[in-house]
């Protein structure tokens, strides 16, 4: 075990490296977490039927015939969106201390594609059950993809295997979940601690004085043992208390009212109310992946410092912006909803200009004043600056999939209550 342990962290570590609140147990949580998804997902594996006709029966089965049946899905169900939300918050962690740069940008990108798999795993994960919270939830965000100029039909069509859900759609999506994605995951999560270890530990202020170092057993594993236990508590817990969802059995003829996607992507499709697909589906989607994984390649006034939010100024402006990003989203939203709606407005004119071109330049002019006439007084790095449009993005994202989730209802109309 100690052999185990000491090929993963070295033998002595910086003091300062250890506490909490430098990396809030994160990256280690998710690891956890991928360790309980496979050995509950195995559990699964030996009820689950991988066909429209047997999948939701083995579900029920399992759920009504066998010992621990309901909570083990349970677990696997809470592993998986606690790895989606741990990831992120990972993500956001490793971001707002400024290690995504100099040696560590390849480990930033690998960490991208991560989150990408993670988000992979859920969702192909979400259509096993066949029931109508899957089958239309999987429908409507495959038909998203349908959007994607030129590709888009094909792409769908290729994703699904056909033009609607289907035997092979839940055939390939199995073999993904239970056996691609899992296998990739492993792979680059191993390569992706090497590469932590190899940029020499997670990234610290510097001090000037020479680090104090401890031993990893017990000072780090003490602390990772102790992590583990509360995550798991909390995992049990939500296990016991709260049942995976489950409706009535997929029924390709009637769907479901509202029919939203997977939670993750109800901020893609709360976008799609107000933008032209092909805005909401790939111009403003593709532009945020590309930002994320240009960031570290910009060129810096000066290298990262390892402080949170990278200095008081730069905390200033952070929170200036979330607040900003907050109001105009929801300020967006309700103003698209209820005063008015471009496409109509500007009507004779191609939508994907009335609809997506001048709401972007709107929201555009937003920014940019809200830049001239505010943020440039803080006389940002451009570290800060990066981290300002970092956190618009976030906050815009969070505070559209909080609407999709919570404030839609029937016919996808917004309802407050
Ligand atoms: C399955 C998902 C992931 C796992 C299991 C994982 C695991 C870890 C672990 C254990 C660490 C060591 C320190 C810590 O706990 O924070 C770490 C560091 C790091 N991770 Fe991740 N990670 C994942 C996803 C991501 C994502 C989504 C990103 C960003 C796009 C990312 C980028 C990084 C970087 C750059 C470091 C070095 C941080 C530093 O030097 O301070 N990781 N990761």
């Amino acid at each position: 075990m100690r052999n185990i342990l000491l090929h993963i962290h070295p033998a002595k570590v910086n003091a300062a490296s250890i506490s909490f609140t430098r990396t809030f147990g994160l990256g280690g949580m998710a690891a956890l977490l991928i360790v309980i998804q496979i050995i509950t997902g195995i559990l699964l594996r030996f009820y689950y039927t991988p066909s429209p006709a047997g999948a939701y029966d083995s579900i029920m089965f399992l759920k009504n015939h066998v010992l621990f049946g309901q909570f083990i899905r349970n677990i696997h169900y809470w592993s998986g969106v606690f790895m989606l939300l741990i990831a992120f918050l990972h993500f956001l962690r490793v971001f707002f201390t400024g290690a995504y740069r100099e040696i560590r940008k390849v480990n930033w990108l690998f960490g991208l594609f991560l989150l990408v798999l993670v988000v992979l795993l859920n969702f192909t994960g979400y259509l096993l059950p066949w029931d109508q919270l899957a089958y239309w939830a999987i429908t409507v965000s495959t038909n998203i993809v349908s959007y994607l100029p030129l590709v888009g039909e094909s792409l769908r069509t290729a994703v699904i295997g056909g033009k609607e859900l289907n035997a092979d759609t839940l055939q390939s999506f199995f073999t993904f979940h239970t056996a691609v994605l899992p296998l990739l995951l492993i792979v680059l999560v191993l390569y992706h601690f090497w590469r932590v270890r190899k940029a020499g530990g997670i990234l610290m202020p510097e001090t000037g004085d020479k680090p104090e170092m401890v031993p990893v057993m017990p000072d780090l594993v003490f602390k990772e043992f102790i992590v583990a236990l509360v995550l798991l508590a909390v995992l049990f817990l939500s296990g016991a208390l709260f049942n995976a969802p489950l409706l009535e059995k997929a029924n390709p003829a009637y769907s479901m009212n509202p029919t939203k996607a997977p939670w993750y992507f109800d901020g893609v499709q709360e976008l799609l109310m107000h933008f032209h697909p092909f805005f909401a589906a790939f111009i403003i989607p593709v532009s945020v992946i590309v930002f994320f994984a240009w960031i570290p390649y910009l060129k810096y006034d000066k290298p990262p410092n390892g402080h949170w939010f990278i200095s008081d100024k730069g905390k200033r402006s952070a929170k200036s912006t979330a607040i900003f990003a907050a109001v105009v989203t929801v300020s967006g939203i309700l103003f698209n909803e209820y005063i008015a709606n471009f496409e109509i407005l500007l009507q004779g004119i191609p939508a994907v200009i009335s609809n997506g071109i001048v709401p972007l330049v709107i929201l555009l002019g937003f920014m940019g004043g809200y830049y001239r006439f505010y943020l440039k007084s803080f006389r940002l790095s451009k570290e800060e600056l990066v981290q300002a449009v970092f956190v618009f993005i976030g906050v815009a994202f969070i505070v559209l999939t909080l609407v999709g989730i919570f404030f839609r209802g029937k016919d996808m109309e917004l309802s407050l209550f």
